[in-house]
């Protein structure tokens, strides 16, 4: 990583984390944060034609100090000369990257988590994806803290995200995207129609072919729309969202059935028992037909229906919520369960491939790869979410969690 960005992050931590500085309370804490000894800071070497000593460092730091003040993140201090601070939007904003900042915030052998932007992140990947799993921040009326974008600019905004992962797709390389189907018009009971615009966008933009969508039914979803479904009583209670399944290359995708069969029902297992079916019928306008001895012979298990049925909650979120508490972070909330992950992966990947989250959240993508031996990269922009999700990985093999996140 380029130490420019590093030290960049540093004094947006150091401004994110204390009140009004002086420079040279800046320099000091740069210099502890970035674990570079002081006098490295303060070390002055000749430039320029007259030769006058200057610190680089220091040069360094002033120029990123500038940066957070065009961005509009810093401000000087009124009537105390010397001394900046953090703007109320930089107080907000801090936490989340700059759009040139990207940071290794941990890895292991398998796989790297980076705090900072897809946008800045994907078009400098030059390795091939297998598959991209992904939860967009859905275009929500009452924005998250992550933030969200609108109905209006969705299309635009996943086809800009999703350029740089199409660009690397191996052949028959897929993406799966999960998003709201709870969109509503402004004041009104009937739906955004965001995603039909979304799905063609991304065939005519992006050249991707749908799969499928898949519908995710969760039974643990709150209830919901309150307005429409609790008081006015004019719509039903939501419980399902889209999974939409595109790949580069439909007559190469690389995907097999066999990697993710179920077990057989018991009726199929008593079916079984007695040699298949003992009669003979035809349904559905002779479009079914049933012989004696049809489903008679024994398979490896059953083909899942492309309806997921999961609820979002799962152990593994339980305790990264723990972590989160543990270290005082506010916790990602709006997770997919692993199981969503699992069989996405295990469906459209094998051991050793590369698998993607560009809005990672939890990182439970990598979580979900890392367990099943394939390699993973995951973006996440809120720093907070990607140094709790780094406690789940502290038992992975080769895990590194850079010192300038750690304690963050
Ligand atoms: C719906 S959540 C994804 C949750 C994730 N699937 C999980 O299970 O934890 C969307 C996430 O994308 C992040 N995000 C939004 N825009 C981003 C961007 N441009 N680059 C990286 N992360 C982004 C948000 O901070 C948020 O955590």
């Amino acid at each position: 990583m380029h130490k420019q960005l590093d030290l960049f992050n540093d004094v947006s931590a150091v401004y994110g984390r204390t009140g009004k500085l002086s420079n040279s309370q800046l320099y000091e804490m740069v210099a502890r944060h970035a674990g570079i000894p002081l006098e490295e800071i303060e070390a002055r070497v000749p430039i320029g034609q007259t030769g006058q000593k200057h610190s680089l460092l220091k040069r360094e730091v002033r120029w990123h100090q500038q940066t957070l003040k065009h961005l509009g993140l810093i401000e000087r201090v009124e009537g105390e000369r010397g001394l900046w601070k953090l703007t109320d939007a930089g107080e907000k904003k801090l936490r989340r990257a700059l759009p040139e900042v990207a940071l290794l915030a941990f890895s292991t052998d398998l796989g790297l988590a980076i705090w900072g932007s897809c946008n800045r992140v994907f078009p400098h990947l030059d390795t091939p994806i297998a598959l991209c799993v992904t939860s967009p921040p859905y275009p929500l009326r009452k924005p998250r803290a992550y933030g969200n974008p609108t109905a209006a600019e969705y299309a635009d905004f996943i086809c800009r995200a999703l350029e740089p992962v199409v660009a690397n797709l191996a052949p028959g390389g897929s993406i799966v995207i999960n998003v709201s189907n709870d969109i509503f018009e402004q004041g009104l009971p009937s739906r955004s129609t965001y995603l039909e615009r979304m799905v063609i966008a991304i065939e005519d933009r992006l050249g991707l072919a749908l799969m499928d969508r898949v519908p995710w039914s969760n039974p643990s979803k709150a209830p919901g729309p309150i307005q429409w479904a609790s008081k006015v009583r004019c719509q039903l209670n939501m419980g399902w969202e889209p999974v939409y399944w595109f790949t580069n290359d439909p007559a190469r995708v690389k995907a097999d059935n066999r990697r993710v069969l179920q077990p057989h029902t018991e009726r199929h297992r008593r079916l079984l028992a007695a040699g298949g079916e003992q009669r003979e019928a035809s349904f559905a306008d002779g479009a079914y037909r049933v012989r004696k001895g049809s489903y008679g012979k024994p398979t490896a298990g059953r083909i899942p229906r492309n309806v997921i049925t999961m609820g979002h909650s799962c152990p593994d979120h339980r305790q990264y919520r723990r972590d989160a508490a543990m270290l005082g972070l506010p916790a990602h909330g709006a997770p997919l369960p692993k199981a969503m992950y699992d069989f996405w992966i295990d469906f459209l990947t094998e051991p050793g491939d590369l698998c993607a989250d560009i809005f990672g959240g939890r990182v439970t993508l990598g979580k979900s790869a890392e367990e099943r031996g394939r390699r993973w990269i995951v973006t996440e922009w809120i720093i907070e979410y990607v140094r709790a999700a780094a406690e789940r990985f502290k038992a992975s093999p080769g895990f590194w969690l850079n010192p300038a996140i750690a304690s963050c």
